[in-house]
């Protein structure tokens, strides 16, 4: 497991605590140099995903919406810890959704482009070993599971996401959406998630979101996940 390494002055650990940037978030492959969020890079291109997600929506959704989440971060870190060395902590507290906002969307993308792979490689199919029984065990079978998830999908109202998540203290899966950008924590850890933002399916599938909620299940990697669910 990677770590998250943040400037943990009090205003940011505060934060932390207040559920804006949770430890949760270790899970990912995120790539924080002294203290900066950095975009990480993908595990294959930009088209590798395809059909079931276009080239132009990856190169788009990784460079640019992507990007603008880790810029955002970093320059909310940056405007804390200035507020905070002037003793400003009003001007600090009035950052933090932002702090929530930006490193939530870090967050959350680094998750999803590691909890996705080429259905030529491991992408696609279900699960198996210890997370398929789990899978059984909790929502009765992967195809309910499955169904559940896509409920919970078209049931977002605007911008969010739906993840499959433990929970730490009981082993339990279930089904977590949360809206904007908000990261999945406390006694959850995140296992798979998929992004219902528009930017995410608009330019291929307009309207239809219930055929990319359909379709992103040929790219789901199990492995990531199963790897998630270990250590969780
Ligand atoms: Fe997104």
């Amino acid at each position: 497991m990677s770590s998250v390494l943040l400037r943990t002055t009090p205003a940011v650990r505060g934060a932390l605590r207040a559920g804006a940037l949770r430890p949760a978030a270790a899970a990912a492959s995120t790539s924080f140099v002294r203290g900066k969020a950095t975009l990480p890079d993908l595990q294959y291109d930009y088209g590798a995903l395809e059909p079931y997600i276009s080239g132009k929506i990856m190169e788009l959704h990784h460079k640019k919406h992507h990007q603008t989440y880790v810029t955002g971060l970093n320059t909310a870190l940056e405007t804390i810890g200035e507020a905070e060395s002037k003793g400003d902590f009003t001007k600090a507290a009035t950052v933090a959704p932002l702090l929530n906002f930006h490193g939530g969307g870090h967050l959350n993308h680094t998750l999803f482009w590691e909890n996705l792979a080429p259905a030529s490689r491991e992408g696609g199919g279900q699960p198996d070993g210890a997370l398929l029984k789990s899978i059984n065990e909790d929502f009765g079978s992967f195809d309910t599971f499955r169904k559940q998830m896509n409920t919970a999908l078209a049931g977002i109202q605007g911008s969010g996401w739906a993840w499959l998540a433990k929970d730490k203290q009981s082993g339990t899966l279930g089904i977590i959406t949360r809206a904007n950008q908000d990261p999945v924590s406390g006694p959850y850890a995140p296992l798979m998630g998929i992004d219902a933002w528009e930017h995410a399916y608009y330019l291929q599938y307009e309207n239809r979101k219930a055929e990319y909620f359909d379709a992103i299940w040929n790219v789901i990697n199990w492995k990531t996940v199963a790897s998630r669910f270990e250590k969780a």
